[in-house]
């Protein structure tokens, strides 16, 4: 007697799992017109605690993704395809196989040659968990990083392994806080929009807590096309102005995100979120000019600056030091830590200040402490300090 072909497919299904053949299952062409849910789409990943199925729930704002040990991510196959979807597009190594359900209750199953290039292997890209998506991610796409296929671009993969870290640094940060349901990330300098789409990504679809999000930047050009990219991304809460660091208007910031803003574009960055009372402020310092100016050192340190590239490093220490102070005597718990390999970029520290009092009792002392700093090189005033004085 001929199989049932649900079983049929299911069998196959299993088999693909099993010799870890499975390049991507679709499920798609809701049953209820008005459900929210587009498809799901399934593909086979290798954590570090074994092989599991990866689910992405794409929805029509936002795409949900889950892993699922194999027993019971088949029984939520079963299940979205008895209740929910028509449709199923299963790609191999071996062969495309694809099953139809009508409403009157009739199922086709189909086979045919595969058309994916196949998978021979799960290498890094695979084996490591990442928090950004690539199937379905649009913006990925519009910004290059990614092909068609949903793979990523073989000269894009510092880019997208940096887009991973700086999520992966940012998460414990962000998923403890307490927020407002109408919180509001603002990314100062967010330049092409690689990191403010990323991080906007991680909160709608991976926290579940969409944000309204303004990446703000001066360059028109990189604003047109970033607020077409979320629009094509469905990113509805996302925005981006061109205006200045300094004078954009905000009605509020919860957090507040500056990486690699020029010289003291990162001041003005922190000063916009310390007087706006942050409860998190990121930044990863770019160029630092305006210390480097003022360094005026007599004492027996004077030759530690007497080398340029030495004098650019003292610089910068000098000027992140400060500004990690000022942030602790405003009330926020502060890190400085590497970024990324310094084979990717030399500006590689990042700044982490998360606010925690409102006034810290040791603010004076703190002062006092900078003012000494500043002393022993000859400067005569930090940035930061100026725009708070
Ligand atoms: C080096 S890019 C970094 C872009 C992005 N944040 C990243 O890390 O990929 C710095 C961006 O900040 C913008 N920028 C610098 N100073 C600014 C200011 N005062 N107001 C607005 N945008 C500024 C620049 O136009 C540039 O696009």
């Amino acid at each position: 007697m001929e199989k049932n072909p649900i079983e049929a497919f299911f069998d196959k299904l299993a088999s693909c799992i099993d010799e870890k053949v499975l390049i991507k299952l679709t499920i798609s062409n809701q049953r209820s017109k008005s459900s929210d849910l587009q498809s799901i789409i399934v593909t086979l990943t290798n954590l570090k605690r074994g092989f599991r199925l990866n689910f992405v729930y794409r929805h029509t704002t936002r795409d949900i993704t889950k892993n699922y040990e194999f027993d019971e991510g088949i029984g939520i196959i079963r299940k979205a395809l008895t209740e929910d979807f028509f449709n199923a597009d299963l790609f191999s190594n071996k062969e495309d196989i694809r099953l139809v359900s009508s409403p009157g209750g009739k199922i086709k199953l189909s086979i045919q040659k595969p058309t994916l290039q196949p998978v021979t292997e799960f290498h890094h890209d695979h084996i490591k968990s990442r928090l950004i998506n690539t199937t379905g991610n649009i913006y990925l796409r519009e910004l290059g990083i990614i092909n068609a296929n949903w793979e990523v671009r073989r000269e894009m993969s510092d880019k997208f392994r940096q887009i991973n870290r700086y999520i992966e640094l940012i998460e414990p940060e962000i998923k403890d806080l307490t927020l407002p349901d109408d919180y509001q990330v603002v990314d100062m300098g967010s330049g092409k929009g690689y990191l403010t789409f990323a991080l906007y990504d991680y909160l709608a679809n991976r926290l579940g807590k969409i944000p309204v999000m303004t990446g703000v930047e001066f360059r028109d050009d990189l604003v047109k096309t970033c607020n077409s990219i979320a629009v094509k991304s469905k990113f509805d809460q996302l925005k981006f102005n061109s205006g200045t660091i300094e004078k954009v208007e905000l009605s509020h910031i919860d957090i507040l995100i500056a990486l690699h803003a020029c010289d003291t574009a990162t001041d003005e960055a922190i000063y916009r979120g310390i007087t706006s009372d942050a409860s998190l402020i990121v930044c990863a310092p770019c160029c630092h000019k305006q210390i480097r100016k003022e360094l005026n050192v007599t004492s027996a340190l004077q030759n530690i600056v007497k080398y340029g590239i030495l004098k650019e490093r003292q610089a910068e220490i000098i000027t992140d030091t400060i500004r990690a102070m000022i942030l602790e005597a405003y009330g926020y718990r502060t890190k400085v830590f590497e970024f990324i390999s310094t084979e990717h970029t030399p500006k590689n520290v990042m700044i982490v200040g998360r606010k925690t009092s409102k006034e810290n009792p040791e603010k004076e002392k703190i002062f006092r402490d900078i003012a000494a700093i500043k002393s022993v090189y000859g400067i005569n005033q930090h940035y930061l300090e100026f725009l708070l004085a």
